[in-house]
């Protein structure tokens, strides 16, 4: 029997070009599917873009080989599509585990779901030979809608592995050490068949890792803490709070991967740490962006605050008028005559002189020379946005056409 949203969706559903067939367990809604391939860690004027960067360049800078090349290798392009066994089994969740619940994910059918953490790409990456990688990717949990919650957000997992002459590359005499051990005990602070040796190495490698990566993300100056946690796929495992601006903020889960999920990754003869990180809630922190919807805006008002050459630039989001964007474009053949030295920068003034604050962005979108008559077009986007009030159409064609007439006139351009 078709589940509501089944019904609602019809036989088959089509989801990052692929097409399943719906059953009893189908819960995704048109709403969500829209959210599928919007890819927001992969716009470039984009704040989770921002944050994704300079975790990428945290772990290239610092974890490099010997010959100087970075380690970590990078995912950003993996499905969201996964199947139950990607997000559930091959973490070792236990079949009756609350995170199975329809009332927690989206499922597409009884064998294929969006993700609801990037760890689900955890076995198959490590299972290819990977022993060091991030993976940043949109992630999908059913949730209440308020500020700071969406059922759509965004995560890097990363993972590194160690063989055991890797993790006891500092120790002087490391020959009487092993990273196993034979008959051990399961304990708070360890696996079974992981030696003290090698968990505290771990712990250790893990905790300076993320702790450097919030300094680096935060600043210097933060206050960290380790909260003891539980996750199906590490043991020992923990969350890292940070104090930011005097709140306490959850900023990932994280923890010494469970060897039997390395067993059967065909990689048991090494031992690693992994952690998980919602880039949203790190990028609400680092720019105060009030709302999480506003990530998913295509106003070019928030966007282009974001619009930044070097990603670490200091970025303050600064609120913008919720009343609705004009957008007018203008296209002109730059003066033939000589005696006028064009620069874009006498437009964005002239612009400015007539639109006021009523103009809230201005820029070049389009050049080109005419092959023939060698002269050059501009064309410029105007977007108008009043900060009270509704603009209309008509209001803000008289505007454009002072600017069309003006910049005739005073620049030498000829209107296309
Ligand atoms: N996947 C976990 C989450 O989404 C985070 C996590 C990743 C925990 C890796 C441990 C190791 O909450």
């Amino acid at each position: 029997k078709p589940s509501p949203a089944a019904a609602l969706l019809g036989d088959s559903v089509t989801v990052d070009r692929m097409t399943y067939p719906t059953d009893s367990l189908t819960n995704i809604t048109p709403n969500i599917l829209a959210k599928v391939g919007r890819n927001l860690h992969k716009l470039h004027n984009h704040p989770l873009f921002l944050i994704r960067k300079r975790i990428e360049n945290f772990f290239y800078h610092h974890y490099v080989n010997r010959r100087g090349n970075p380690i970590f290798s990078v995912y950003d392009s993996l499905s969201p599509v996964v199947t139950l066994e990607q997000n559930f089994d091959s973490l070792l969740v236990p079949e009756h585990h609350v995170s199975r619940a329809p009332s927690e994910s989206y499922y597409i059918n009884s064998d294929y779901m969006l993700r609801a953490h990037t760890s689900a790409h955890q076995r198959d990456l490590i299972r290819s030979g990977l022993d060091a990688f991030l993976v940043f990717g949109d992630v999908y949990r059913r949730d209440e809608i308020d500020s700071t919650h969406y059922p759509v957000f965004h995560q890097v997992e990363g993972v590194r592995l160690f063989t055991q002459h890797e993790l006891f590359q500092k120790v002087r005499d490391p020959s009487h050490l092993s990273i196993f051990e034979e008959h051990g005990k399961r304990m708070a602070d360890k696996q079974e068949g992981h030696s003290m040796e090698a968990a505290k190495l771990l712990e250790h490698s893990l905790k300076t890792t993320l702790v450097n990566l919030a300094k680096h993300l935060f600043g210097k100056g933060i206050e960290a803490r380790w909260v003891d946690a539980y996750f199906p796929f590490t043991h020992p495992s923990w969350e890292l709070e940070i104090q930011y601006k005097g709140d306490w903020l959850e900023v990932l889960g994280c923890g010494i991967v469970e060897q039997k999920l390395l067993h059967s990754s065909g990689s048991g003869n090494q031992v690693g740490w992994a952690f998980g990180l919602g880039l949203e809630r790190l990028a609400m922190k680092l720019f105060t962006i009030p709302d999480i919807r506003l990530f998913w805006s295509t106003d070019s008002g928030f966007l282009s605050q974001f619009d930044v050459e070097d990603p670490n630039t200091p970025v303050t989001y600064k609120p913008v008028s919720i009343f609705p964007q004009c957008t007018n474009d203008i296209s002109f053949w730059l003066p033939s005559d000589s005696s006028y030295s064009y620069t874009p920068n006498d437009f964005y003034d002239l612009v400015r002189n007539i639109g006021g604050d009523l103009v809230e962005q201005v820029y070049l979108f389009d050049k080109f020379v005419h092959p023939k008559k060698q002269r050059t077009s501009h064309c410029y986007r105007i977007v108008y946005r009043h900060m009270e009030r509704t603009l209309t159409q008509e209001e803000v064609n008289v505007i454009h056409r002072q600017i069309e007439t003006s910049a005739t006139k005073l620049l030498g351009v000829e209107i296309r």
